[in-house]
């Protein structure tokens, strides 16, 4: 059994890449072995600021940092804003490398997508969230990359993707990512 921590760069309600980490969660729990996915809200992360980091960590940080550290693998799904990370992603990223020496992202297993209502998907924003990962000591996957494209006709009124050729990429992601947790 493998808990698989989720998180999606995009706050609002109607996110497309909301809806991918949505889509993965399903497809995680119903892969055979009683995997658990848990998903990481970013709404409530205080901009990081070290004098409130030497205060104590604020309440939602400590629950994400339990969330993270009490996974085997981390899944990401990005936007692209203007070619780079959300800010909200770099800052939640910044936020779980601290303390140093003391991160949950630490050798930690961990794919990254991206989504957008673009034919590319944004795809030009994985580098740069794979980069951040590695520099906070997290350790990259290896699968296929996944970009979804036209993502916000691809959402349903549930917050899912059921487009078959999105959802079969999305399970080949999946299996390389529990096949790395189980490692
Ligand atoms: C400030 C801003 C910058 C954006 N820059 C890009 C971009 O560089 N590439 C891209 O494909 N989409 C870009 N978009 C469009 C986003 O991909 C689109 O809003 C997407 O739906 C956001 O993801 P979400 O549906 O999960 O909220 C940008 C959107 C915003 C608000």
């Amino acid at each position: 059994m493998a808990r698989i921590a989720l998180i999606s760069g995009s706050l609002r309600a109607e996110s497309s890449n909301s809806a991918v980490v949505a889509t993965i969660r399903k497809i995680i729990e119903g892969r055979a072995g009683g995997h658990e996915a848990t998903v990481v809200p970013l709404h409530d992360f205080p901009p990081f600021d070290q004098d409130v980091e030497r205060a104590g960590h604020p309440a939602p940080l400590e629950s994400a940092r339990g969330q993270v550290s009490g996974a085997d693998a981390l899944i990401v799904c990005s936007p692209a804003y203007n070619g780079y990370p959300p800010g909200v992603l770099k800052n939640a990223l910044d936020w779980l490398s601290r303390p140093g020496g003391e991160s949950p992202l630490t050798d930690l297993p961990t794919a990254v997508l991206s989504a957008s209502p673009g034919q590319a998907g944004g795809a030009n924003v994985q580098p740069h969230v794979r980069r951040i990962l590695a520099n906070c000591g997290a350790a990259a996957v290896e699968c296929d990359e996944v970009a979804v494209g036209d993502a916000i006709s691809l959402r349903t009124s549930e917050g899912l993707i059921e487009d078959p050729a999105t959802v079969s990429r999305l399970e080949k992601l999946v299996d390389a990512v529990l096949a790395a947790a189980a490692r």
